[in-house]
């Protein structure tokens, strides 16, 4: 049977008890016990059973000095917490033991239990929902007049009409739903499954229109609307291919164009990585979506995923978390870790794939703090007159920040942007600026000495200062600088040629607005994909912005509220935050259904909007 971990939450008053089982022949000596969690214990909290030795981002290392004999067991207990765990994922994500010989065992972790009397459920509410029309369309148009349903044609471009953006969209249906019946034929078929397209400038950008009719004639003004009018065509016939609810239209008519021009997903792959293949097969969910920005999130404490010909040891230290190394195991690793960075060309084949479906890449470096995996490979990036450990941000990382003192830092940035932009030849470039907690370089002589020079009044002013100086050079690119909504904090970043992306709170994005900003909308507490879905204990996830139904993401009207301007809503994103997902199925079970909603509300005007309808129709989306 191995090694065992149970772990129980004692309620609000109380801590965490972790409960070692050895179900082996021998008796274990380990010399500590390594924990990964995402709550830790509170600076004040007492240890039973252990000795506390450090708190490294997730990583929580506890000194033994037992002997658990074979069937015998072993209590750690924790007896103050920096936050109370909402959920069953809010324990140990992992553990193991270290002995003193440097090899470690891995024990087997089960789920958080919860205090007695805490609800285990509801799980997320997904209900069936209901459709008035048998059409499948997610998003759904801005107007949908269609009748006469029977069985879907086979659909196939008209003698003398251009077959390359069919045979486009029915490779996408092909990897999508590999099993299904293709909704194109590229020779003419059946005289009812003939799509006419024709060129229309009144139409709006990327707009289309369908007529239906004895044939089927898609009018669009440009590729992009072209594109998503037989992804539409695409949708509706594979519903009614594959799924006895629907039908395809005979006559009518559907109008429509999107409704932000900022459609956009969000993945982080700092926390845990993910193959380029995985990224492949979000950008194609993303296109039968019609959302056209990847916001790729490739650095973080926890790992470095981009490639670097100036800095080979941000894939040899930064993209690799190691035992006993500058970067140890983080959320489920365990004893070995978790390593892996993009070659240049994955990034190539990314962009490939995401510029065949109108889908811009914008890449992030978080600066300046989330900076733990470039500072550990990096060398010289520290005030040495610092004192270590006076600070520690938000998720367990000491000295974080890079210090927008030293003249180095920049060398190393600009060389690092240059980098990025070579790599990601035309999106905005996001610099990160998020979560410098409030007590960065307030024990660095040299930043105090910046401060007194450029009068420059606390933590978020020296910030202001840093992004100011990451503006300018991203500038030089002929790019926009995009950043999390803090870059507008200590007096900020100009608004022109800056692109802020409002995280912290809903009201956010109209304070941003109001100051001159252009802004994509992504709150946390609806757009996260990671918060957990319902108020159950069984529901996995973060919970640090609350709890994201799938009903209350859909529900949110990014526009409501906003002043008129000086600054601009540019669109809306989800997104995907991975310190609970380290497989596909984690991240499909949270992504879905509300990755579809924020599709919806980037497309659709809201006054087409229908809970009931989307609730039956994102069943059909295809997951990753
Ligand atoms: C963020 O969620 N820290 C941008």
């Amino acid at each position: 049977m191995g090694l065992s971990l149970e772990q129980r939450w004692l309620g609000e008053e109380g801590g965490l008890v972790f409960r070692i089982l050895n179900g082996g022949q021998e008796t274990l000596r380990p010399a500590r016990l390594c924990l990964s969690v995402t709550v830790w214990p509170a600076p004040d909290a007492t240890v039973r059973g252990g000795r506390l030795e450090r708190v490294f981002g997730t990583l929580v290392e506890i000194a033994l000095d037992v002997a658990i004999p074979p069937g015998g067991a072993h209590e750690v207990a924790v007896d103050r917490l920096l936050r109370a765990p909402a959920n069953r994922t809010h324990g140990a994500l992992a553990a193991w033991f270290e002995n003193a010989d440097g090899t470690a065992h891995r024990l087997r972790v089960g789920d958080l239990a919860p205090p007695p009397g805490r609800a285990r459920g509801p799980l997320k509410d997904w209900p069936d929902g209901r459709i008035d029309l048998p059409v499948s369309l997610l998003p759904w148009a801005a107007t949908v007049d269609v009748s006469d349903f029977g069985p879907a044609p086979l659909l196939s471009p008209a003698p003398g009409t251009d077959p390359t953006p069919f045979a486009h969209v029915a490779a996408l249906h092909r990897r999508l739903f590999r099993a299904a019946p293709s909704p194109f034929a590229m020779e003419p078929a059946e005289a009812s499954g003939t799509v006419v397209t024709r060129q229309a400038d009144a139409l709006p950008p990327d707009g289309y229109r369908i007529a239906f009719g004895d044939r089927i004639v898609v009018a669009h003004r440009d590729a992009g609307g072209l594109c998503h009018g037989l992804t539409a065509l695409a949708q509706m016939a594979h519903a009614a291919r594959t799924d006895p609810r629907f039908g395809f239209p005979r006559a009518g008519v559907i109008e429509d164009a999107p409704r932000f021009g900022w459609r956009g997903c969000h993945l982080d792959v700092a926390r845990n990585v993910f193959g380029a293949g995985t990224v492949l097969r979000l950008l194609d969910v993303m296109a039968w979506l019609r959302m056209n920005r990847l916001h790729w999130h490739l650095t973080d404490d926890e790992g470095w995923r981009l490639p670097s010909r100036a800095f080979p040891t941000l894939a040899t230290i930064g993209a690799r978390r190691v035992r006993g190394g500058p970067l140890p195991p983080q959320y489920a690793d365990g004893p070995d870790g978790q390593a892996g960075h993009y070659a240049e060309a994955d990034i190539a084949a990314v962009l490939a794939r995401a510029a065949s479906h109108g889908i811009a890449v914008m890449p992030e470096i978080d600066m300046p703090g989330h900076c733990t995996a470039l500072l550990a490979s990096i060398p010289g990036l520290r005030d040495p007159g610092e004192t270590p450990g006076s600070y520690r941000s938000v998720q367990g990382f000491p000295d974080n920040a890079l210090n927008p003192a030293l003249p180095q830092t920049y060398e190393v940035v600009r060389i690092l942007l240059d980098e990025l932009a070579r790599l990601f030849p035309d999106a905005p470039l996001h610099v990160g600026g998020d979560e410098v907690d409030a007590g960065s370089w307030t024990a660095s002589p040299l930043v105090r000495d910046l401060a007194r020079t450029e009068g420059l009044d606390g933590t978020q002013a020296v910030q202001a200062h840093f992004m100011r100086r990451l503006h300018g050079m991203v500038a030089a690119h002929g790019r926009v600088m995009g950043a999390w909504d803090e870059a507008a904090d200590g007096g900020g970043v100009r608004p022109e040629g800056t692109l802020l992306f409002a995280w912290r709170s809903v009201g956010k994005t109209a304070a941003l607005i109001a100051r001159g900003y252009d802004v994509v909308a992504t709150p946390g507490q609806a757009y996260y994909l990671d918060m957990q879905e319902a108020e159950g204990w069984d529901n996995p996830g973060a919970a640090w912005a609350g709890v994201s139904t799938p009903e209350g993401c859909y529900a949110l009207e990014p526009a409501h509220g906003l002043p008129d301007g000086p600054g601009r809503l540019v669109g809306v994103q989800a997104g995907i935050w991975t310190e609970y997902v380290d497989d596909v199925a984690k991240l499909n079970a949270l992504a879905f259904p509300r990755l579809a909603a924020v599709a919806e509300a980037a497309w659709t005007p809201p006054e087409a909007k229908s809970w009931p309808r989307f609730a039956a129709l994102s069943r059909l989306v295809p997951q990753l």
